[in-house]
């Protein structure tokens, strides 16, 4: 097969992410074009993915003045530049592969899928557990019908400390007021669009969402803290905090291309002392977790009412143990259970015989692609997205743009239910 050419949008964490898996992992893709204000991401790009000197832009404009170079685009921008750095390249007809969520709000949303459908340009919203083997083995179960029809969805998030940090707390998405993300929009429109997909025979009805940030505040934080882990707050304090910068980001660092950004520095090179310093200063890692002053819930929940009468739920909880996603899915005539880090789908039924049931385990760590990032979902993704480009059918886990947008509006509704605190038609 002919190597797709694409033109990476924002070469940050996600984007590059894909551009390996697209040209190194399944070699199915070239980097022709790249843009980024930050020209050391350029040189990078250049260096990685031999993107040629004269095809890396600092500004969406320069690229969009030479006209259409390459044949799709990854826009991998942070959530408030997706729509603007997307819509003027569906105008030149690129298929674009768009980092999740979609947009910060309705309009631009409808705005994208319009532009979408008037130009023919498809859309691939980087939900990418859709494209893992689990969830892609749960869709399979559901449209074969060996559950009957789908009555009730459950789904329950488990953000673990660290995450919970890295990215909630004292990271880029920690105030929906400076990010434009909700927690709801930043972490759960992959769940949100998972219930809409997995039962997208029908739409989402009516939701009711409740949540709040009640417990990772200043009034939580452990007596005697300080505001800064390595500055002020006592060692006795700092041994039985979960949030200790030291332990987290100096001894541990889980993903250590988040908590350096603010230094300026690629995480690769910068110093231990380095590291210390900006903790100690101004990175907002090593203010005390519970005093950073983001904005986001902590906890919240959704109920959703679907219009052929099936339900679903879904929960997520910020500082869990354990990482990670569940799912239940409860059929008319069986059904589904699994935890995705397990890489385990239970099927069970009725049995007659016995009056309780019996049931069967799908293991999808067999599959190999499982062990990848997102359980798979990264590869599985830009796998699908260059075969679609390249002029092949929509497997189950794509669909079109005006089916994916629904997931995201569900997480409109359910935000504004929570701040109402009433149930909100979709
Ligand atoms: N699919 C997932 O599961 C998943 C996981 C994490 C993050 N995300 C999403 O991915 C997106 C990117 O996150 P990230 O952590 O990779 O961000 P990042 O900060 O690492 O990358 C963003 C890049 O965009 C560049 N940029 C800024 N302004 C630009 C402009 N006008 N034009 C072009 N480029 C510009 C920045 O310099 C940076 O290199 C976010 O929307 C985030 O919510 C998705």
């Amino acid at each position: 097969m002919k190597k797709i050419s694409a033109m990476v949008i924002g070469c940050g964490d996600r984007a590059t992410v894909y551009a390996n898996e697209g040209c190194r992992n399944l070699d199915m893709m070239r980097i022709g074009a790249c843009v980024d204000p930050d020209v050391s991401k350029l040189e990078f790009m250049k260096a990685q993915f031999g993107v040629p000197a004269e095809n890396c832009f600092t500004s969406v404009e320069q690229a969009l003045s030479r006209g259409r170079m390459c044949d799709c685009i990854i826009n991998g921008t942070m959530d408030k530049l997706h729509v603007p750095t997307t819509l003027p390249f569906l105008e030149q007809g690129y298929d674009v592969l768009l980092e999740k969520p979609v947009c910060n709000n309705e309009k631009e949303l409808l705005e994208l899928r319009d532009a979408a459908q008037r130009n023919n340009c498809r859309i691939f919203v980087c939900h990418v557990l859709r494209y893992s083997p689990f969830y892609r083995k749960i869709k399979e179960l559901i449209l074969s019908g060996e559950i009957g029809t789908v009555r009730h969805i459950a789904t329950y998030e488990h953000v673990g400390v660290f995450l919970t940090s890295v990215s909630f707390v004292r990271g880029k998405w920690r105030s929906e007021r400076e990010c434009g993300s909700s927690l709801l929009l930043a972490k759960c429109s992959h769940d949100m669009d998972m219930i809409c997909w997995l039962n997208n025979g029908t739409l989402p009805d009516t939701v009711f969402s409740a949540g709040g940030r009640d417990f990772i505040t200043p009034e939580n934080a452990p007596e005697g803290a300080g505001t800064r882990c390595l500055v002020d707050c006592p060692q006795s304090v700092r041994e039985k905090c979960f949030f200790d910068a030291k332990p987290m980001y100096l001894d541990n660092c889980l993903l250590p291309w988040y908590p350096w950004q603010c230094t300026g520095k690629d995480y690769r090179e910068i110093t231990d002392a380095e590291k210390e310093e900006s903790l100690k200063t101004y990175n907002p890692h090593g203010e005390c977790a519970y005093k950073a002053g983001g904005d986001i819930v902590d906890h919240q929940t959704v109920n959703v009412r679907f219009k052929n009468g099936s339900y679903a739920s879904h929960t997520v909880t910020l500082g869990s143990f354990r990482d990670g996603r569940d799912i239940f899915v409860a059929g008319t005539l069986g059904e589904i259970d699994g935890r995705a880090d397990e890489g385990r789908i239970t099927v069970r039924h009725y049995d007659r015989s016995t009056s309780w049931y019996n049931g069967r385990v799908i293991d999808v760590n067999d599959d190999a692609e499982s062990a990848g990032a997102h359980y798979g979902g990264d590869r599985g993704l830009v796998r699908d997205f260059v075969n679609t480009v390249a002029g092949g059918e929509l497997s189950i886990s794509a669909t079109t743009i005006d089916d994916s947008v629904n997931g995201q509006l569900l997480v409109f509704r359910a935000d504004e239910s929570m701040k109402k605190g009433v149930p909100v038609k979709f």
